[in-house]
């Protein structure tokens, strides 16, 4: 039996040895999730610490339903930290990051050192699936690398394809198993056994083979799409708060009109993704034959909105109330109901106003970190030091407990419009715009 049946066998029997490399914010959930739909399942992660607490049980993502899948499953998953000890896996899924450096060029080295580390240990015969959101064209250089650095050959002793991650951060586990998932392998091959994996675990129906760099194209146009758009509602937040009006209202009517959905506006974008994904689409045509300028102005306009926040918290601060006040922001992830802060524009607003020596305060019932801050015990604890108080993330515990705190003396920065209705309850309240 030649090895591309044999691994197609075992994928069918479910029978494969399957490694997740990377147990991060997806690779773990989608570790447990393979674990639960009973594959063979070992995750490797060259950070220490993190397998160290992974043995000891301890989840430090706040995803609905990761800490019980965890109860069930985590035990038997293999967790190892070095590649010797996972290479005789046979399907290997990559889950490391792609983060972009300070000029927003992609950095490819968590994967590259990954797949020249495969190279030296695998076993012919194996499947390598990547799964970090990368340019177009990476996933064809990295089964390169990996085929020179090994000495090995496509479709004969290796087969490699792309399945982008499209799982919401507050929603992984709710959509891990059923989203759409896209595959698109460097070889026919290469895509046929990839689908043939993926449909081992979701739904056959769900999975779409395509080529690999339409699969990355088309995470990356999903993400740069979600950002323009926002980009768009932040504009015209901008030109609104200039001009003195409530964009809020100004959205609320125009989506009145049937091809008009315009998105809510509010202190940026933030997270590990929409950030960098923009870029990352921008990157794959960075050989100069097209300049796109969409993308990359939309980005400006979303990075560009803690400072706005910002402007706005130093007008008030000027016009009513004295220098010296103190102000708290609540929430400081970058979305709300999540412990996830990278990229938070919450925390960009924070380091703005301590740069501009203002006294800052921050509560967040679920993040642990203050950014240079004082932190609060409590809403009540922030409410009783701040008279200007910021609304970063809305959490929905946050949100619930501000509806029945007194804040009659309270100026109450909203950004993201999400308790408009306590308007006539505080001193005063600011939108993004009015
Ligand atoms: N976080 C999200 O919501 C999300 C959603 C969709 C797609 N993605 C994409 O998924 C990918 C992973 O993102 P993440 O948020 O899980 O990242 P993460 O930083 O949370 O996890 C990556 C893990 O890889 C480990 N690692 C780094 N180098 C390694 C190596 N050489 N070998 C083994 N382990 C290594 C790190 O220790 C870390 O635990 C990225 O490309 C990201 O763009 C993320």
């Amino acid at each position: 039996m030649s090895r591309y049946s044999d691994l197609l066998k075992k994928i069918n029997q479910k029978s494969a040895n399957v490694c997740v490399v990377g147990l991060g914010y997806i690779g773990l959930p989608t570790a447990l999730y393979y674990a639960s739909r009973g594959l063979i399942v070992h995750g490797l992660d060259t950070n220490e610490v993190i397998i160290d607490e992974l043995r000891e049980g301890i989840i430090r993502a706040r995803e609905r339903g990761l800490v019980e899948l965890a109860e069930n499953y985590l035990s038997k998953i293999n967790l190892e930290t070095s590649y010797s000890e996972v290479e005789s896996a046979e399907v290997y899924v990559l889950c490391l990051p792609s983060p972009i450096d300070k000029n927003k060029r992609v950095v490819t080295r968590y994967l590259e050192d990954s797949v020249t580390k495969l190279s030296e240990t695998l076993r012919k015969g194996a499947l390598i699936l990547v799964e970090s959101t990368v340019p177009v064209g990476t996933t064809e250089r990295l089964a390169e690398l990996f085929g020179e650095k090994g000495g090995l050959k496509l479709d004969k002793d290796y087969w490699f394809a792309h399945s982008p991650e499209r799982v919401l951060p507050g929603k992984v586990l709710d959509e891990l198993g059923t989203n759409h998932r896209l595959v698109g392998g460097v070889s026919e091959r290469s895509t046929e056994l990839a689908t043939a994996f993926l449909s081992s675990v979701f739904e056959p129906n769900n999975v779409h083979p395509t080529t690999a760099r339409i699969a990355e194209a088309a995470k990356l146009a999903e993400n740069a799409y979600r950002d323009v758009n926002v980009a768009y509602a932040n504009e015209l937040a901008r030109i609104c708060s200039v001009v003195g009006i409530d964009v809020n209202e100004v959205i609320k009517l125009a989506n009145l009109h049937p091809r008009v959905k315009i998105l809510q506006p509010g202190i940026g974008v933030g997270g590990y993704c929409l950030p960098k994904d923009g870029w990352l689409l921008v990157e794959s045509v960075r050989d100069g034959s097209f300049e796109p300028r969409v993308i990359p102005a939309a980005r400006e306009i979303n990075d560009s909105m803690p400072a706005h926040v910002f402007d706005r918290i130093r007008q008030i601060n000027h016009e009513i109330l004295s220098l010296k006040r103190v102000v708290g922001v609540l929430g400081l992830s970058f979305k709300p109901n999540i412990s996830d802060t990278r990229n938070s524009p919450s925390v960009e607003l924070i380091r703005l106003l301590i740069d501009a020596g203002i006294d800052v305060v921050v509560y967040d019932p679920y993040v642990d970190r203050d950014f240079g801050a004082r932190r609060a015990e409590s809403l009540d604890d922030l409410l009783n030091i701040c008279e200007v108080v910021v609304i970063g993330a809305g959490h929905d515990v946050i949100i619930e407990q501000l509806r029945e705190s007194d804040l009659d003396e309270k100026v109450v920065i909203d950004p993201n419009n999400v308790i408009p209705d306590i308007q006539g309850r505080v001193k005063l309240y600011l939108g993004i715009s009015n």
